[in-house]
């Protein structure tokens, strides 16, 4: 009866606690690879299976849902969505889990550290050691803008925007934030919700912490970017097509901005011959915001459960459609 055990598909190499929880009860293909699986190969796998089991590099649209017919459940080991069609997954009936709260903390880390790296040049700071250029003390060497003290603008106040804010208070700086709607969490991290103008007009540092969605892809563009201080840094770690990269080149080389700290880019990777790549002002990270041990380890147990409980016809930990579905 080996036909009883639902079939699964992973698409990347991930910590083996997942693919045991998984193994456990199913029967588990794997793409056993840390580069993402070919599309036709990725298609030819869902053919048969009950659940898929995801990262953010693979597009679940109508063409992939048609492809899998037995499809009862997708879980996205991440927690932005933006590759996966959930429309088309709800018309099917299919539940789309994520996986939120516990990469909340280690990505407002990662992008402290980036903020801090961009303001006090640390990357270029330690090559400019290793290439021979640190001669002696020099007063005006190295130099950028304080974090401690200086205002925090957050694009987006949700968990990590509100993670940001609570890191914010140990620095002493003032927190103002944009979103669609204020927040009642605001209050708890000394945050004060202004309209994007006045946030950008304001900010020694814009932080974005929006999904992507028709509203915000390409939001950062000519406009957003004139209206922020010149001696203020833009951070994402949210998602690269927020920002439009030509204008942020051109705001970083023209000096419409000070700096930019990016984890993520409008393609990933970053092509080698990316302009931004150019610019000492500019430091780019390999989209590692979540990428803790321990976080790595429970999103990809997370995701286990979300996947073992929509194949049990059980509500999701986490599911991005819960409310669509009908609970
Ligand atoms: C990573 O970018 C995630 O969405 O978890």
């Amino acid at each position: 009866m080996a036909d009883a055990r639902p079939k699964v598909y992973i698409t990347r190499r991930i910590p083996q606690a997942a693919v045991d929880m998984l193994a456990a009860a199913c029967d588990v293909r794997h793409w056993d690879h840390d580069e993402p699986v070919p599309r036709g190969e990725l298609l030819a796998n869902v053919a048969d299976v009950d659940a898929l089991y995801s990262l953010l590099t693979e597009k679940v649209d109508q063409e992939l849902l048609d492809h899998a017919p037995r499809l009862r459940v997708v879980s996205q080991m991440a927690v932005g969505y933006d590759n996966i069609d959930i429309a088309a997954c709800t018309a099917r009936g299919i539940p789309v889990g994520h996986t939120p709260e516990v990469l909340t903390e280690t990505t407002a880390d990662l992008t402290w550290a980036l903020m801090m790296a961009a303001a006090r040049r640390l990357v270029e700071a330690a090559e400019a050691v290793k290439d021979g250029q640190w001669t002696t003390w020099k007063p005006m060497w190295m130099t950028g803008p304080d974090v401690y003290g200086a205002t925090l603008g957050i694009f987006g106040l949700g968990r990590i925007g509100v993670a940001m804010a609570r890191r914010a208070m140990g620095f002493n700086m003032r927190v103002l934030y944009h979103d669609a709607f204020e927040s009642p969490h605001a209050a708890a991290v000394n945050a004060r919700f202004v309209d994007l103008p006045t946030l950008l007009a304001e900010s020694d540092f814009v932080t974005l912490h929006c999904p992507l969605t028709p509203e915000t892809r390409g939001m950062v563009n000519e406009d957003f970017l004139r209206r922020m201080k010149p001696t203020a840094i833009l951070v994402n770690t949210a998602r690269g097509p927020v920002v439009d990269e030509p204008a942020l080149y051109r705001a970083l080389s023209e000096g419409w901005i000070h700096a930019a700290g990016l984890d993520v880019t409008q393609v990933e990777p970053l092509p080698m011959d990316s302009p931004l790549l150019t610019l000492p002002n500019c430091l780019v990270l390999p989209h590692i915001g979540s990428a803790s041990i321990p976080t790595r380890t429970r999103m990809a147990t997370l995701a286990a459960e979300n996947l073992l409980a929509g194949l049990a016809g059980k509500p999701l930990v986490y599911a991005v459609n819960a409310a669509a579905l009908g609970g």
